[in-house]
């Protein structure tokens, strides 16, 4: 898959994108990132991309130009998504970074100062996506995130497949507590079940911590999750045990 990062600080993705497994997707050619410096697509001879906003007040806009210039030579034709990088965005989900990591290509657009021209959003950006609702100082490091959580999804680049199924929000679930050794510290054990390391015993137990977490710190995924009989079963069994 490439990803075209379209930015005022190519250089914020220096170190970022040779780290663990970003850096190994890129190594492997799994990943290809390619860093576009918007002020290298501005019409004004000193590189300005920003100019005061129509209709006053503080601060200064991003212009539309650098962007439809650099879309324009990046990615013509039309058929790559391009994403612009704005709180106002959707809301990134697992969901969402599974249908960006099934596509061969995506533009992202970083947005800087009190905003970009709106006419880049309705004229350019296919989607816009937010990673949160706060307010960073720029795009760029929104658009690692988004680069972080497609790579890892991208075939070959976990070594182990199964670890991208087991974990949080792929089920619509949190993760269940994990633990390794010692088996106490400061008197905190790993509970017996886990050591004794019956695998039907683990699995079930396993699946019943995971459904209390989301209970109690995400109710809001568990009203979306695709839960069996068995789900609902131990479901009730937690919520039992919680207000005992
Ligand atoms: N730019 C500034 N804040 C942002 C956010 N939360 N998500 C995406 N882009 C942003």
């Amino acid at each position: 898959m490439r990803i075209d990062v379209v930015t005022l600080f190519p250089e914020f993705y220096e170190s970022p994108l040779q780290c663990s497994i970003v850096g190994r997707a890129l190594a492997s050619g799994a990943l290809q990132v390619k860093l576009w410096n918007l002020r290298e697509f501005s019409h004004d001879r000193h590189g300005k991309v920003d100019d005061t906003p129509y209709g006053g007040g503080a601060g200064m806009v991003m212009s539309p130009e650098p962007f439809f210039a650099a879309v324009g030579a990046i990615a013509p034709g039309g058929e790559t998504p391009v994403v612009l990088i704005t709180p106002q965005g959707e809301t990134l989900t697992q969901a969402k970074v599974k249908e960006l990591a099934a596509r061969p290509r995506v533009v992202l657009l970083c947005g800087h100062y009190e905003g970009v021209d709106e006419r880049v959003r309705t004229g350019l950006a296919t989607e816009e996506i937010s990673i949160g609702d706060y307010v960073l100082s720029g795009g760029e490091p929104a658009a690692l995130v988004l680069v972080d959580a497609v790579a890892r999804l991208l075939p070959g680049v976990l070594g182990n497949e199964a670890s991208t199924e087991d974990e949080s929000f792929s089920d619509g679930l949190l993760e269940y507590p994990q633990y390794t050794r010692p088996a106490a510290i400061g008197g905190r054990e790993v509970p017996e079940l886990l050591k004794r390391g019956h695998h039907a015993e683990v699995r079930k137990w396993r699946r019943k911590e995971a459904l209390r977490r989301t209970l109690l710190r995400r109710p809001d995924l568990l009203a979306r999750a695709d839960l069996s009989e068995e789900d609902r079963r131990l479901l009730a069994e937690v919520a039992k045990e919680e207000k005992g």
